[in-house]
């Protein structure tokens, strides 16, 4: 059969595949090797050219010119590309209904007739958007992230993507930084457990190739949420033990559940940007982690290391990125150009090229798109099923953090007029977050809507818009004649969707000027107000909370924002998120989160480290949020107080629900260790539970913990465990709770650290090679 006659036979058979029950051929998990994948892998790679093989690590933005510096690939070159075999994957918005011609035409067109692979940024759901990743993950339930990654992906799928870039699992700690809404907020351990949580629900349990998943992006490695001054793209300057400690944990996660991808970051760390940094992306990924999937830059980074002055010039960057580690070049056509002469004049070694190819094709084939080029569609989707959960998710995701005397929930059936106020009363647009794919403001109900549908008939609804968020249109007055004729005046405010993600940085998390006048207006009427805070991050909001009666951190929560706004204002459901960030009083505070070093003059000691303008701990601290009811936590006990290696501990308190309605509480556990020979944090989160308790009803609510939540990495990586002193707290935030101690390695159970070497465990005694007493200074 001519090469031509066996590529139309095989997208013949793909279509029959497509048409056939899912199953017939089996997904290859990337944490084990398959030595007939890699014979098929290698057959393939001998038939390939040069440049046949660069086009596997090339990635274009289709039908998006991307201008000479970016790629200068018109969307006719592109074609021309695909038929040529030079382009591996596409990326874009608005070109799924050209994924079948696409496909056809690299299979059947192309000399070898590898399918391509199509991906787009759907953080937060395709047409039904979810909340924000930030905002959900205030819900504290990693179970949710996976239903919505699922769900996501389940739509995403259905267009024939392959491929999401995401979930983003960079730690956020500045709230000055525009993406921290794309994450899971401030704390690795909560980045790492709903990273994992997203990275299952995108690709199921076998690699994208059941029907309706598609492959996982965890990005950006590493540290991009350390940017300078919180500005997007900027330096970062970190210790080894942050960047081991903070930001890598959730990439070994994202790692450990299978993730078949990684994205490089647009930043540097120390003078090495990342699309170049070897030790990262090869040493730690590859030889220390075993990841075997793909690295993708990001959007034309190959390229930007000429502009951050590390490669003289598209040659060099291209090599620099390829030996780093990078496999694909995302829109810069860095690779495309300059790969192909490089490796002729033998500046790159073939093998070095092999091994990139390699992983793409393992990816392809693992994923079964070579007997599936196109997406399987289990059934139709669902949308009202999306919906439903697009709800659920929003009212989980939601915080209550303040309710002075109760004031909510609101009474439906109350005789009473309430004033809806302010820019996002009547929003749609915002409630979508940074990032919302295929999303349609159409499709959000918006707070007003919700709200008169559910208040009860003798409830009178009063509304203007007072100001719009930048102050263009403005009426404050009439905001205020409203006020006064209400009994209680609900003010939707904050920081629209649009106005946060990527290179939406700021230098004040204050509200804008004309809702702070708004505000400042409301006060003197002397109602009570309820702030609903639409928000991607942290705001600074300490000069309005004390006159605020009740405030509801609703986030941009996506389609359902609206109805999940009136069912926690009428009581339909109750509050239960908590915060993923902590809340400064001022920006000046910022970078201000829990897991901070004690200092030699810890804030709040007398002479201890201050401020002259403020006071230094945070408005609202992290883990923070209240319900509809009141929790005990009374009876902390940890067991064995002489912890041993290897052996877990026991750690259970007493909740109780003593307030008047059922309610759920986030129950979190922090570790620290006392004395080590690095400081440790004051408070480092290990474990969160939600617990859903009827009034009076108590439970025991149990934690086990294992010597792999002690630990720290020493100078070179090591991770260990010291012994010596910990304190365990478990409470309703990082602030408050109860707490007991506990030692690791008293003097007759253990005679040294307990040592793990790239996440095994060596116990004292079996593997003294390695072991080494950590020194106490
Ligand atoms: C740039 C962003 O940093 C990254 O997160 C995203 O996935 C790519 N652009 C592709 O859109």
């Amino acid at each position: 059969m001519s090469m031509k006659r066996t590529r139309i036979a095989l997208f013949t058979v793909a279509l029959v595949t497509f048409c056939l029950p899912f199953g017939a051929h089996s997904a290859v998990p990337l944490t084990k090797v398959d030595p007939a994948l890699e014979r098929r892998i290698d057959a393939l790679l001998a038939r390939m050219t040069i440049e046949e093989k660069v086009g596997q690590l090339t990635m274009f933005a289709f039908g998006r010119p991307t201008g000479p510096a970016r790629g200068n690939a018109t969307r006719e070159e592109q074609i021309t590309l695909i038929k040529q075999g030079r382009v591996g994957s596409l990326i874009g918005e608005g070109f799924t209904i050209e994924i079948p011609t696409l496909t056809q035409m690299a299979l059947t067109e192309s000399r070898l007739g590898i399918p391509l692979l199509f991906a787009m940024d759907v953080l937060h759901g395709y047409r039904v958007i979810f909340p924000t990743p930030l905002a959900e993950a205030a819900a504290f339930d990693p179970e949710l992230a996976e239903r919505t990654a699922a769900m996501s992906a389940r739509e995403t799928a259905a267009q024939g993507l392959h491929w999401t870039f995401a979930p983003m699992i960079d730690v956020g700690r500045d709230a000055r930084w525009g993406r921290v809404v794309e994450g899971s907020g401030e704390d690795p351990y909560l980045n790492a457990i709903l990273g994992a949580a997203r990275v299952r629900g995108f690709q199921g349990a076998a690699l994208a190739s059941e029907p309706g998943r598609v492959l996982a992006t965890a990005k950006h490695m590493a540290a991009y949420g350390a940017a300078e001054a919180g500005r997007d793209y900027a330096t970062v300057d970190i210790s080894e033990s942050t960047l081991n400690d903070v930001y890598l944990p959730p990439f070994r996660a994202a790692v450990d559940a299978g993730v078949a991808t990684i994205m490089a970051a647009f930043h540097e760390i120390g003078g090495v940007p990342s699309s170049a940094n070897r030790a990262l992306l090869t040493g730690k990924l590859r030889r220390d982690w075993k990841f075997r999937g793909i690295v993708v830059s990001d959007w034309g980074s190959v390229e930007e290391l000429v502009t951050h002055g590390y490669a003289r010039d598209r040659r060099q960057a291209a090599k620099q990125a390829l030996m780093a580690g990078v496999d694909i070049d995302m829109c810069s056509g860095t690779y495309l150009t300059e790969l192909p002469k490089l490796v002729r004049a033998r500046q790159v070694p073939m093998r070095v090229l092999n091994e990139a190819v390699r992983r793409v094709l393992r990816i392809k084939m693992g994923m079964g798109l070579f007997e599936r080029p196109e997406q399987v569609v289990a059934a139709p989707f669902d949308t009202a099923a999306a919906r439903a959960l697009a709800k659920e998710a929003a009212r989980a995701s939601m915080v209550l953090l303040k309710n002075k005397n109760d004031l909510l929930p609101l009474h439906r059936e109350a005789q009473r007029t309430i004033a809806l106020v302010g820019p996002f009363i009547e929003s749609r647009l915002e409630h979508l977050g940074a990032w919302w794919a295929d999303g349609k403001a159409d499709d959000v109900i918006s707070i007003a809507d919700a709200v008169r549908k559910r208040a009860g008939s003798k409830t009178k609804i009063l509304q203007a818009l007072g100001t719009d968020f930048r102050g263009k249109n403005k009426d404050i007055a009439e905001a205020v004649r409203i006020a006064r004729q209400a009994d209680v005046v609900v003010v939707a405010a904050g920081d629209p969707g649009w106005n946060t993600g990527e290179n939406n940085s700021k230098v004040s998390l204050e509200l804008s000027l004309p809702q702070r006048e708004l505000l400042a207006a409301l006060r003197e009427v002397g109602k009570p107000v309820v702030l609903l805070l639409m928000s991607g991050g942290a705001l600074a909001i300490g000069e309005q909370e004390p006159f605020l009666d009740a405030i509801l951190l609703t986030w941009s929560s996506g389609v359902e924002a609206g109805e999940a706004v009136a069912e926690l204002l009428f009581g339909e459901h109750a509050p239960s998120g908590r915060l993923p960030v902590t809340f400064p009083r001022a920006t000046g505070q910022v970078p201000i989160y829990h897991a901070r070093k004690p200092s030699g003059r810890p804030p709040g000691t007398p002479g201890g480290s201050s401020y002259t303008d403020s006071p230094a701990d945070p408005l609202y601290p992290f883990g923070h949020g209240l319900t509809y009811t009141r929790f005990r936590y009374e009876n902390l006990t940890v067991s064995p107080l002489a912890a041993k290696p290897g052996l877990p501990i026991h750690v259970s308190v007493q909740l109780t629900n003593e307030g008047p309605r059922s309610g759920t509480e986030v129950v979190q556990l922090y570790v620290r260790d006392e004395v080590a020979s690095l400081t440790r944090p004051v408070k480092t989160l290990r474990r969160f539970t939600r617990v859903a308790l009827a009034p009076g009803e108590s439970k025991q609510v149990k934690f086990e913990l294992s010597d792999a939540d002690l630990g720290l990495f020493l100078p070179g990586g090591r991770f260990v465990v010291e012994p010596g002193w910990f304190t365990v707290f478990v409470g309703p935030s990082a602030a408050e709770g109860q707490q007991a101690r506990f030692e690791v390695g008293g003097a007759q159970s253990l005679s040294g650290s307990i040592l793990f070497s790239n996440g095994v465990m060596a116990r004292v005694g079996q593997r003294q090679s390695t072991f080494r007493r950590t020194p106490r200074l």
